[in-house]
């Protein structure tokens, strides 16, 4: 793919005037976006940066997981943002929202930030943040399957967006995210996740589900609440559960409740 099919100057245009040193910039390989904008933000670099990576060789998931892409097949990206929010609590559900709503009605969010259709994972977000000398920056990476890819004998393919949004390729959704993004999170900086919450449960594919947790919980989803807890009816009461190093399933056929 050639840089020039990346939308870089229209997303730029929709941003500077929000954020006037944002810059854009399209990697033809590097091993994980993520990474290359925590050193740089180590490094002191505090500049809004949206970085894209046509290949990633180091993919990072969630919880130590490999996030694994083709180029073409999928979309990755990270924008790192100096940001001062009040209450962090939410962010990763708030990104997860601005994604659904900018990708198709279909898109279901699943707590805390996967986002999911029909089942099926379409797409997940890295938060991870730096702190240096009292200021904060956070680098949000977002990996998202465009193309449809076969299962690998033991889980069931993933969801694809052309699925749903036939011919899409990667840079067109780029273009489709990036701005209403950076809007959601300058937003969030200053109201956090509250006002989001209505949005997250229109979408929220745990509600009313019996699931269970990768720390052992076990309960009902009572949905999510204004600080982005997710809310869980369990024998003993209600639980809420905060950390994102835990992972949620919904129970399935073949799992005894
Ligand atoms: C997850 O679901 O576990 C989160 C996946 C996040 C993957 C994206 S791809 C772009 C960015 N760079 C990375 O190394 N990871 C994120």
């Amino acid at each position: 793919m050639s840089p020039n099919t990346w939308p870089a100057e229209a997303i730029w245009e929709q941003v500077y005037p929000l954020l006037p040193d944002f810059t854009v910039e399209v990697l033809p390989e590097v091993d994980s976006t993520n990474s290359e904008l925590m050193r740089r933000a180590r490094a002191g670099q505090h500049e809004p940066t949206l970085l894209v990576a046509e290949r990633q060789t180091a993919g990072r998931g969630r919880m130590g997981r490999v996030w694994q892409s083709q180029p073409g097949d999928s979309l990755t990206f990270s924008l790192s943002l100096p940001m001062a929010p009040k209450d962090w609590s939410g962010l990763s559900l708030a990104v997860g929202v601005s994604l659904a709503e900018s990708l198709h009605p279909q898109v279901g969010l699943k707590w805390p930030n996967d986002l999911w259709v029909q089942e099926r994972k379409l797409g997940g977000i890295l938060v991870e943040a730096a702190s240096m000398g009292g200021r904060s920056q956070v680098v949000i990476g977002v990996g998202l399957n465009i193309r449809p890819r076969p299962a690998d004998g033991l889980n069931t393919a993933p969801a694809a967006l052309t699925e749903w949004r036939p011919g899409i390729t990667a840079a067109e959704t780029l273009g489709l995210l990036a701005a209403p993004l950076i809007r959601t999170l300058l937003h969030f900086e200053q109201t956090g996740f509250a006002p989001l919450q209505a949005r997250f449960e229109a979408r929220d594919v745990l509600k009313g589900r019996r699931v269970h947790t990768s720390d052992g919980a076990r309960g009902t989803s009572l949905g999510v609440s204004t600080s982005g807890a997710l809310r869980l009816q369990t024998d003993a009461g209600v639980l809420d559960i905060h950390s994102s190093e835990v992972s949620v399933r919904p129970f399935s056929a073949e799992d005894k409740p």
